[in-house]
């Protein structure tokens, strides 16, 4: 029977095959991963978790469950796999946002602060945009960026004593950087310290890392990893994990019942278990050497990709890349352009990225004067370094061409 959505399916295949994906949060999944999400699993209700997992679970709350059961212990044990910890893990969140929700439930109480990276800097919406739950439910405050756009540590320091969070947010949507775990922890501990000997033995706050974007460099060791720092680690599966849209929770072994609980019954109901399935297909293929080499892969091609624009006269925040993405700054270079007009611009020229907002912003972030560029799905493609340097080289040509025309216009 003919369907407009699978005639809808097929254009956007189309689109899909048309176009050069330069947006970093993106990815190509493999035919596996694919199949699992298609599968029969859909059509299983199966709330709550495997009985033995979490002691003091109460098991599925219906029937036939055995198999998704099994499903899902495998599922977790792979992901210990990949990043190599004995950290507990909750497969179940829908999404990066769910799995922040939960994160943030699992440990606080509405009102308490939570002290995170500025959104303009690179935070994510979940990391306390006042539009979001997060900044509706809990006191944010934030951590800036130094004037050569690097995380400023001295900043955090500072912030922890002002502010005294019961929680410390690592991780970022735009950040292009590697991220110093070891020292985030460290500055909490000292912190604490301090509080301790002032006379508050009892202040413990929580590291919650959002490994999100990084999270596939981390699990192929071209990123430090959070793993024996952070209390709390959130990731999505979609992005350089290269799995299906979802997210996961890992944390240390005597937090495993509070996010849990702050997953199911607190912030969802029945899990997606042909989602589950193919977050363990993404996990069997992230423990592989192809994928490892993939991610050292789209890592040389970024640079290649952003000292190419550097060469061209762009200013790239930081004056480089040590991941998966950098952004382009072009308010000194090109003070007339928006980043919102630039994304449109390379659409018409099939070529798919998006607007960001720079620190210093001075626009609004439906306008933003910079955008964000990644390598990783073009990576899964097989394009080499030669490849994005010439598409570095085409984006800067369409960019002049739209200059001129306008200046004649
Ligand atoms: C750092 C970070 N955390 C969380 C999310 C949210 O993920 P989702 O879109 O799956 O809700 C994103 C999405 O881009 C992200 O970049």
């Amino acid at each position: 029977m003919a369907s407009r959505v699978f005639e809808l399916i097929e254009k956007e295949k189309e689109r899909q095959a048309r176009t050069i994906e330069l947006i970093a949060s993106e990815n190509f999944v493999s035919e596996n991963v694919m199949k699992a999400m298609g599968s029969c699993l859909t059509n299983k209700y199966s709330e709550g978790y495997p009985a033995h997992r979490t002691s003091g679970n109460k098991g599925r709350y219906y029937g036939g469950c055995y198999v998704v059961d099994e499903l899902e212990e495998y599922c977790c044990d792979k992901w210990r796999e990949v990043f190599h910890t004995d950290y507990h893990v909750n497969v179940q969140p829908h999404s990066g946002s769910s799995a922040n929700l939960g994160a943030y439930m699992s440990v606080l109480q509405p009102g308490d602060t939570i002290l995170a990276m500025n959104l303009n800097n690179g935070g994510h919406l979940t990391h306390g945009s006042s539009v979001n739950f997060s900044g509706k439910l809990f006191n944010m405050v934030f951590y800036d960026v130094n004037a050569q756009g690097y995380i400023d540590y001295d900043d955090i320091a500072a912030k922890l004593r002002e502010f005294k969070p019961a929680l410390v947010l690592a991780g970022a949507s735009a950040y292009s950087r590697i991220i110093e775990f070891d020292r985030f922890r460290a500055l909490i501990d000292e912190a604490a310290e301090e509080f301790h000997a002032a006379g508050d033995p009892d202040y413990h706050p929580y590291f919650m890392v959002d490994m999100a974007h990084i999270a596939g460099l981390i699990a192929a060791g071209v990123h430090p990893t959070p793993f024996g720092y952070a209390d709390i680690i959130t990731t999505t599966t979609h992005k350089t994990l290269r799995g299906p849209r979802g997210g996961m929770i890992f944390c240390r072994p005597e937090l495993a019942k509070k996010v849990d609980s702050a997953i199911f019954p607190g912030t969802q109901g029945g899990p997606l278990q042909h989602i589950i399935a193919a977050k363990a297909v993404a996990a069997e293929e992230a423990c592989t050497p192809e994928y490892h080499d993939y991610i050292r892969r789209l890592v040389e091609n970024c640079k290649a990709m952003c000292d190419e624009f550097i060469r061209l006269g762009y200013e790239v925040v930081t004056g480089g890349t040590d991941n998966h993405l950098f952004l382009v700054d072009l308010s000194n270079t090109h003070p007339t352009l928006t980043g919102k007009h630039v994304q449109e611009l390379l659409d018409a020229h099939d070529i798919t990225l998006n607007k960001n907002c720079v620190p210093g912003e001075k626009r609004s972030p439906m306008q933003a004067s910079g955008v964000r560029i990644g390598t990783a799905a073009e990576t899964t493609r097989g394009r080499t370094k030669e490849d994005f340097i010439e598409i570095a080289r085409r984006i800067d040509a369409i960019i002049r061409e739209d200059l001129a025309a306008s200046a004649e216009g």
